[in-house]
């Protein structure tokens, strides 16, 4: 009996020939809860936090989990029980996090297009921090804040112009980027920000890309921004906290990411001999926290075989699993139940009409139709990213906690999804 996890997933296994998730053993999960189905490891998302938390032991730091990556209300339980905030970037995620029992002071509010009716709404239930990507948000938010007699705190996301060497779609920190204020703008924007009668400054903020494998562009970017906070502070405006974004990757197929605590040691030595270590630090990841607690079921349809490529259809698609298709991502696909059949190299695709509709390519599988297979590290970007393209319900989801399994979102139905839709007089 091997008993070791599948690389990069901690808390994913093969007990025999039996894929568990914990103690769960996933063909049961598929055949009672049906396919496809995400199921997430409550362990393996405290355990990526541990990792930061360890990093930060002794620091003031918050740790504001970035809810794009996955945001299932039982996700963001887990989370705001284990004393994260959350980094926001629409107003559908803000009242996401208030039903999930987070608070105001633990989130802050990123994103480039915040709408005047989102800032309202963050205004009024007291959010930690705006983090501003432009000179004319800065006005606007100012002037809701002022019609509520509020000042809103802000936080100006700068933009350090570093490489993150990740896929050009989530590179977000260099010039060419729609985000952040330029590097040379920032202190005339920190200047503007501290004249404007409804804002508040109280920090800065970078994000440079996602998926981000080296140490090197976290600790280039470090420089610049600290760069930045002496030449704002040198202008009078004092900066209580900074935040470094998110972005740290995750092992899809081999990669090696460096270990959250070990690379926030290597940046607190950086802080502390730049004499910022006791500064207020606050951070966004995402999909570190939650990519590979997660995987997601699927049900083998058809077995296609093809002149140039053999099919293996299965009841997932890109609409439950949309990085494939939008970044050619790769997610590892394993057997649910280990069986003797003869593997074949198959492209594993989902029923969805579109060529664009494949999970994985050239892929060596021993399955037969009626098997279960599972996607791996679909924790984060996966269900957030779903869609009811070709009217397809989107997928269940269950948190698995030790032998327990939860069912925390029901499958969507056809009726759910024409809900709000009006038949013509
Ligand atoms: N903070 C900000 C301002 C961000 O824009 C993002 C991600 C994060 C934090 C969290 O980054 P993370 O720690 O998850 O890398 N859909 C793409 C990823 C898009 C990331 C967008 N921004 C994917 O599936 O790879």
């Amino acid at each position: 009996m091997s008993a070791a996890s599948l690389p990069g997933q901690p808390q994913v296994h093969y007990r025999g020939n039996e894929l568990f998730v914990e103690d769960v053993r996933l063909a049961d999960v598929a055949r009672e809860h049906g396919t496809p189905l995400f199921v997430y490891s409550k362990a393996s998302m405290l355990a990526a936090l541990g990792a930061y938390q360890r990093g930060f032991a002794g620091r003031k730091a918050k740790i504001c989990y970035a809810m794009k990556a996955n945001s299932s209300l039982a996700v963001l339980q887990v989370f705001a029980r284990a004393g994260c905030g959350f980094d926001i970037v629409s107003g559908g995620e803000l009242e996401r996090v208030l039903a999930a029992g987070g608070k105001g002071e633990d989130i802050i509010f990123s994103g480039v297009g915040k709408t005047r009716a989102e800032m309202r709404r963050a205004l009024e239930i007291g959010i930690r921090c705006f983090n501003v990507e432009s000179e004319s948000e800065l006005e606007v938010l100012s002037a809701v804040a002022q019609e509520l007699g509020k000042r809103a705190p802000v936080s100006l996301r700068v933009n350090p112009d570093v490489d993150p060497k990740t896929h050009p779609y989530i590179s977000t920190g260099l010039k060419g980027n729609k985000f952040g204020i330029a590097h040379k703008d920032a202190v005339r924007a920190y200047r503007r920000a501290a004249e404007l009668p409804g804002l508040k400054v109280v920090g800065i903020d970078c994000h440079i890309g996602s998926q981000i494998t080296f140490m090197s562009p976290y600790l280039d970017a470090m420089d610049r921004v600290l760069d930045l906070v002496e030449s704002v502070e040198k202008a009078g405006i004092a900066l209580e906290h900074i935040d470094f974004g998110g972005g740290l990757g995750i092992n899809y197929s081999g990669e090696q990411p460096p270990d959250a605590g070990v690379l926030w040691q290597q940046l607190l030595t950086k802080l502390d001999a730049r004499g910022y270590g006791q500064r207020q630090l606050m951070i966004e990841p995402g999909r570190s926290l939650v990519g590979n607690a997660g995987l997601c079921l699927a049900e083998v349809l058809y077995l296609k075989p093809g002149e140039q490529k053999n099919f293996c259809i299965i009841d997932a698609a890109m609409n439950d699993l949309p990085r494939p298709a939008m970044y050619e991502a790769f997610h590892a696909i394993v057997p649910v139940t280990r069986t003797t059949v003869a593997p074949a190299t198959f492209d594993v695709v989902g029923p969805v009409c579109e060529s664009g509709d494949w999970i994985g390519r050239d892929r060596k599988l021993a399955v037969e139709p009626g098997e279960y297979l599972a996607v791996l590290s679909a924790g984060a970007y996966c269900m957030s990213m779903a869609s009811n393209y070709n009217t397809r319900g989107r997928a269940a989801e269950v948190l698995v906690d030790g032998s327990q399994v939860h069912l925390v979102r029901e499958r969507e139905d056809a009726q759910v999804q024409m809900r709000g839709e009006r038949l013509l007089p």
